[in-house]
């Protein structure tokens, strides 16, 4: 008690101490307990650096746009080299070394839903949840090259418990339930801004997930670098819960990160406009980096050659991470990746134990983000991808990025799979599809799916208005 009353003093943090001294029993003991759990002096550093003032990045001098795989080979040796790299990577796939690997501790504050994003109904047609879509696409994938990849899932405090109830109230969409991993991601305080930690409750602090970045750290910590090897998992599909449209599984992507011995791969878009919000990839010193869209000077992100943006390349937040560097990041227990300051509205309990639920961000977030580990690898690569394909972010309710547009493109994938088949699709004046369809992940992974499933299961062209899942 001594040495937390001098702590919380030391830091500028006495109304916690305040707090605690008006609980008994296991209020105070949980209380206590979260305290204790907390590096003081570091988080002090913090709240210096990011809290109290707004940090400021600088963008390195040499900074150059990084160099991408083209979506398009670029010629007949890199057509031989793609082809080599596909079939490599399903040799991956069949083999079961690769796994699955998705990060939902996010609060998903801008979606405004209530529980975890993984169980917002995202299908047009059957409102399947986002969770249930990536199981099934799993299935299919496991399936489809007779082997059984496992999928590790990435929770937070907050959302831990509704998680792992939601996928065994749905008898885990039919996966084998031994082969879904749920594991827990650090958190921070969250801080106001007069860098005074907030509490959520008389008897607790409120904690915020320490973002993406807390992934490699909390691989380690719960035992799933030991589960992977294992069960001789080497490399990692990584993506996040609120883009469907990614496939679970990308055998070229895979192929071509283990034949280039890369260490951390990414997948690239190429960005529609020179402030879209994505993540530019960038080189720097040699190593390959992600500078925000926010912290991108006008300059560069606006510079052009030939009439193309030099910094093109988007980063759809989609990686392959091989297990043995994720192992050598973490081998000490520690990983100390920059931290990301974000301003949020942050319910909190105040001095009079009154709840508040602010109008406009009251608090700090710190988090840290996978990208940073780019840097940390010893090899890197990065493949373009179409981004009709692969990535639609449900980050808002309505409007860019949103459920919304969403929906729109993964019946636009399904309707052009469709057609692929030979099913006709009515469309509209603007090319999209003028009816909803839904295929089914469980039957169609891949374009080669699509056409064998309506091979077997012959469809009548959908009608105008009409909205139908297949499968
Ligand atoms: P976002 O950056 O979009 O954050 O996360 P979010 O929390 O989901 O949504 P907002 O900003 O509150 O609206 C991108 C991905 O990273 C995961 C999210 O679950 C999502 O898949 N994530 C984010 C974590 O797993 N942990 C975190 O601490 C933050």
């Amino acid at each position: 008690m001594q040495n937390i009353a001098e702590t919380l003093k030391n830091n500028n943090q006495e109304h916690l101490l305040e707090a605690l001294n008006k609980l008994s029993g296991a209020a105070r003991e949980k209380l206590e307990k979260q305290i204790e759990a907390i590096d003081w002096e570091e988080l002090s550093r913090l709240i210096r650096e990011y809290v109290m003032q707004n940090p400021v990045t600088t963008i390195p001098a040499d900074l150059a746009p990084a160099s991408y795989f083209p979506l398009v080979p670029n010629g007949a040796e890199q057509e031989e080299l793609y082809k080599k790299a596909f079939e490599k990577g399903v040799e991956l796939i069949r083999a079961g070394k690769t796994a699955a690997l998705t990060v939902a501790g996010g609060q998903g504050t801008r979606l405004g839903f209530d529980g975890p994003k993984g169980t917002y109904p995202i299908t047009p047609v059957l409102h399947k949840t986002l969770f249930q879509y990536f199981a099934e696409s799993l299935a299919r994938v496991s399936e489809k090259y007779g082997s059984r990849i496992h999928w590790f899932i990435m929770t937070s405090e907050l959302n831990d418990k509704a998680t792992r109830d939601f996928f065994r109230s749905h008898a885990f969409f039919g996966l084998p339930e031994d082969t879904v991993h749920f594991f827990t991601q650090g958190f921070m305080p969250a801080i106001d801004y007069s860098g005074k930690v907030l509490m959520s409750a008389g008897d607790s602090i409120a904690l915020t997930p320490d973002g993406h970045g807390g992934t490699l750290l909390a691989l380690r910590k719960w035992g799933c670098l030991d589960l992977m090897k294992k069960l001789g998992v080497e490399y990692i599909s990584y993506f996040q819960v609120d883009n469907p449209l990614v496939p679970v599984s990308n055998p070229l992507m895979l192929g071509l990160h283990a034949m280039e011995n890369s260490e951390m791969s990414s997948i690239m878009l190429s960005k529609t406009n020179a402030f879209e919000k994505l993540g530019n990839f960038c080189v720097t010193g040699g190593k390959l980096q992600i500078i925000e869209y926010s912290d991108m000077p006008k300059e560069l992100a606006e510079r052009t050659t030939n009439g193309k943006l030099d910094f093109i390349a988007g980063s759809p937040a989609i990686h392959v991470i091989s297990r043995s560097f994720v192992e050598r990041l973490t081998a000490g227990g520690k990983l100390e990746l920059p931290w990301h300051r974000a301003d949020k509205k942050v319910a909190y309990v105040n001095a009079d134990g009154v709840e508040v639920k602010p109008e406009a961000p009251n608090a700090v977030k710190l988090e840290s983000f996978i990208f940073d580990a780019l840097p940390l690898a010893s090899s890197t690569i990065i493949l373009e991808a179409d981004r009709k394909e692969c990535f639609a972010p449900t980050k808002n309710a309505t409007g860019v990025d949103s459920a919304e547009s969403c929906r729109e493109m993964l019946c636009a994938r399904d309707a052009r799979r469709m057609e692929l088949a030979g099913i006709r699709i009515p469309r509209k004046a603007d090319g999209s599809p003028d009816c909803i369809v839904e295929l089914s992940p469980r039957r169609v992974f891949d374009d080669a799916d699509a056409v064998e499933f309506f091979k077997s299961n012959p469809a009548q062209a959908p009608e105008r208005n009409s909205s139908t899942a297949y499968g």
